[in-house]
């Protein structure tokens, strides 16, 4: 009985390697057959023993069997392969007048060359130009549109652009320049307008990973339910409404360079713990996928809300809190460091007047000693703003207190004196002109057309008239603002 079942199971057994070695042969027939445009297969004599190349060369097996290669194929070298073991890839082989591109290897079995096979694999170099042509055109392409990306990803600032003459700020500059040097996580603290986007474009513009991109991302701006994707990408069809072909998520856009992750301290729970995941694992899968990414980008955070508060108040994790901390760059508001403003004032006004192509401005000392005076919430980019402002408005070359928005007049010192006290009589008529005009417009609001009815004078000649003085048109509506600025 048993010695039945065993020699039931060795015949099972048999079966299937006979079904499996059935298999395999077929597969190679199938393979000598398919591959490349011909194939042949000598022995260790140089005879042929198998040969696919009728359609190439339109000679039948059964006409070549068993014949010396060399009488068969012009300019052939597989006998010598044959003979040496030496294997001879790409070769350019004359056969029927076309220039092919072959490729001789030995078979070795037990350590003997029992024979060889050849293979075309272009049947003439024109082929192999049009293939080369048609990568070098997708190459390009793929070129053409890395630059574009990575214009479109560039960071503009170094920190050259950062100017300031406070000794903190220059030590945090420091600071920020010698981490731009190694690949730390960056953590970057300050009031809104006070430099944290510019510190993150001069860090990754001082690292060695300013070729790449540097791709910031605001998380306070993307629904919840859309920032994992926008961060991570993902599959096509990942979710209702993803695109067919996925899309690429911000980390691997910014594969070699650096993701600035703009108001962390928005990023919801979910996203907080996947985060730092990611960040500890250094790799991360796209949603709805498998493969996993490595992550290859130096992440530098900005927050304008004290994490440490966020953490209190439980809406931070701590243990992100403490990945994302190891550089730490907390930028000082504007009021603290108000020597920074004269310097400001004056790098402003020169970048300005070079983006909208006009002379640069000077600034009286009233109106400096107003910008001084004011407590700056809104930082740099309110006196950016303020200052941008005054430039529209101021028709000469300095920019007096009264071209300053009307909420900053409160610092106005009195009894005010206007900056170019003049006894010219033009002087003193345009002088009556602005007071009386401002005086019209007030009691109108700002209706230019009844202020000029008023003063009994033609609408264009109110607008001509602002233009010329440069007054203040804060509180005209929209419209008329910018007809007035044109
Ligand atoms: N030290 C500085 N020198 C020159 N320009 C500066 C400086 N700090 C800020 N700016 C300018 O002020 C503006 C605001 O800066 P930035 O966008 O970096 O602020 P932020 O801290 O990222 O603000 P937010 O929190 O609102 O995003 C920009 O135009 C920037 O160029
Ligand atoms: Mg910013």
């Amino acid at each position: 009985m048993m010695e039945e079942f065993c020699s039931a199971n060795v015949e099972n057994e048999s079966n299937y390697q006979m079904k499996k070695l059935k298999e395999s042969i077929e597969m190679i027939e199938e393979l000598f057959d398919n591959a490349y445009h011909g194939m042949v297969l000598v022995n260790e004599e140089g005879r042929i023993v198998k040969w696919n190349y009728e359609k190439l060369l339109g000679i039948k097996e059964e006409t070549v069997l068993n014949k010396r290669v060399e009488d068969v194929i012009e300019n052939t070298r597989l006998h010598i392969v044959a003979k040496t073991g030496e294997k001879e890839l790409g070769e350019i082989q004359k056969i029927q007048g076309h220039d092919m591109i072959t490729s001789r290897v030995p078979i070795v079995k037990d350590g003997r060359i029992i024979g060889a096979a050849g293979t075309v694999m272009f049947k003439d170099v024109k082929e192999l130009k049009s293939l080369a042509l048609k990568m070098e055109t997708l190459m390009s392409t793929v070129h053409k549109y890395r630059g574009e990306i990575t214009k479109f990803y560039e960071a503009k600032y170094s920190f050259d652009h950062i100017i300031t003459k406070d000794k903190h700020m220059i030590y945090l500059k420091e600071i920020a320049r010698r981490a731009a040097e190694s690949n730390s996580t960056i953590l970057i603290q300050g009031e809104s307008g006070t430099g944290k986007e510019i510190f993150a474009h001069a860090i990754h513009n001082a690292s060695l990973r300013k070729y790449g991109s540097f791709v910031s991302i605001n998380c306070a701006a993307i629904p919840k339910e859309l920032l994992e994707a926008e961060l991570f990408g993902y599959e096509g069809g990942a979710f209702t409404g993803a695109k067919k072909e996925g899309k690429l998520g911000k980390f691997e856009l910014a594969k070699g360079g650096t993701i600035l992750l703009d108001e962390i301290g928005d990023m919801p729970p979910e996203m907080q713990a996947k985060l730092l995941r990611v960040l500890e694992s250094r790799e991360f899968e796209r949603v709805g996928g498998t493969n996993l990414i490595e992550l290859d980008v130096r992440v530098i955070a900005s927050t304008n809300e004290k994490l440490e508060e966020a953490i209190q108040k439980g809406t931070f994790r701590q243990d992100l809190y403490y990945r994302l901390n190891v550089v730490r760059i907390d930028i000082p508001p504007l009021r603290d460091r108000i020597e920074d403003i004269p310097l400001l004032v004056t790098y402003i006004l020169e970048s300005l007047a070079n983006d909208l192509k006009i002379l640069p401005k000077k600034i009286s000392d009233e109106a400096l000693d107003i910008l001084l005076a004011h407590d700056w919430p809104g930082n740099t980019r309110e006196l950016r703003n303020t200052l941008e402002r005054a430039l529209n408005i101021a028709s000469g070359e300095v920019i007096r207190w009264d071209h300053l928005p009307e909420y900053l007049m409160k610092y106005k010192k009195v009894p005010v004196k206007p900056d170019e006290e003049s006894l010219l009589l033009k002087d003193i008529v345009a002088k009556a002109e602005i007071e009386g005009i401002q005086k019209a417009l007030q009691v109108c609001g700002g209706n230019r057309t009844l202020a000029a009815k008023k003063l009994g004078i033609h609408r264009t000649a109110i607008y001509k008239k602002i233009e010329a003085y440069g007054l203040d048109i804060s509180m005209l509506d929209g419209d008329e603002k910018k007809l007035c600025r044109k």
